[in-house]
């Protein structure tokens, strides 16, 4: 089974949807790593008797020590792929090339529109609002230098002409996160997405 680490900040909705769809059945959640000591999904991870772990950017000398730090630990669990869900920090080139190809990152839009850096979380959701958007939806991407800007993996588009507050929008696009990250995670587990450069397939089955 492959090992998979995820990194997370936040509530660990989409963690938890990894943990329900395919921790123990395709893959299998090694570690749990959180920049923030008050991360709901670290009960999530607890919950599931998955290892989790701590560290926070404030704890470490610089950014570059806060990567080698989450490495060291994907490493010592013997991390194949990464997945980020709702990890609201830019990973350095080295992270990066520690694992090529093998983050993935969920965004809450449809990549390339309202994303890069400063958009994340609540603000995408509001610029979107803002904007008059009608469609929005999540995006699955692997992870490159450039913020939000890897190969698209799956996206999947979602009306939101009848949302009348970005929060409606965010509720919204969340639960289609819940259903496209957990089978992005499953077919990458199961050797059935390939890469060729931007372009990204999916074995039919
Ligand atoms: C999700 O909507 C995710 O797409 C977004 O943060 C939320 C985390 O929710 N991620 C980003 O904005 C990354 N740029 P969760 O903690 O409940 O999974």
């Amino acid at each position: 089974m492959m090992k998979i680490g995820v990194l997370i900040s936040g509530g660990g909705t989409n963690l938890q949807s990894i943990i329900d769809t395919v921790h123990g059945k395709s893959g299998e959640i090694a570690v749990v790593i959180s920049n923030k000591a008050d991360a709901y999904g670290l009960t999530r991870a607890k919950n599931a008797d998955i290892p989790a772990e701590v560290i926070v950017e404030n704890d470490c000398a610089d950014v570059d020590d806060f990567n080698a730090k989450m490495i060291d630990v994907l490493k010592d669990y013997d991390v194949e792929l990464v997945v980020l869900a709702g990890f609201m920090r830019i990973l350095t080139p080295a992270f990066i090339a520690a694992y090529p190809n093998r983050i993935v990152n969920i965004h809450p839009a449809l990549i390339p529109s309202f994303c890069g850096e400063g958009f994340y979380g609540m603000r995408v959701h509001r610029a979107i609002f803002e904007y008059g958007v009608k469609i929005s939806g999540p995006t699955v991407h692997f992870v490159n230098e450039e913020a939000d800007g890897g190969p698209i993996i799956a996206q999947k588009a979602v009306p939101i002409d009848d949302c009348e507050t970005p929060e409606a929008i965010a509720a919204k696009v969340l639960e289609e996160e819940h259903k496209l990250l957990p089978w992005v995670v499953e077919q990458i587990c199961l050797g059935r997405v390939h890469v060729d450069g931007r372009r990204v397939t999916i074995d039919r089955v």
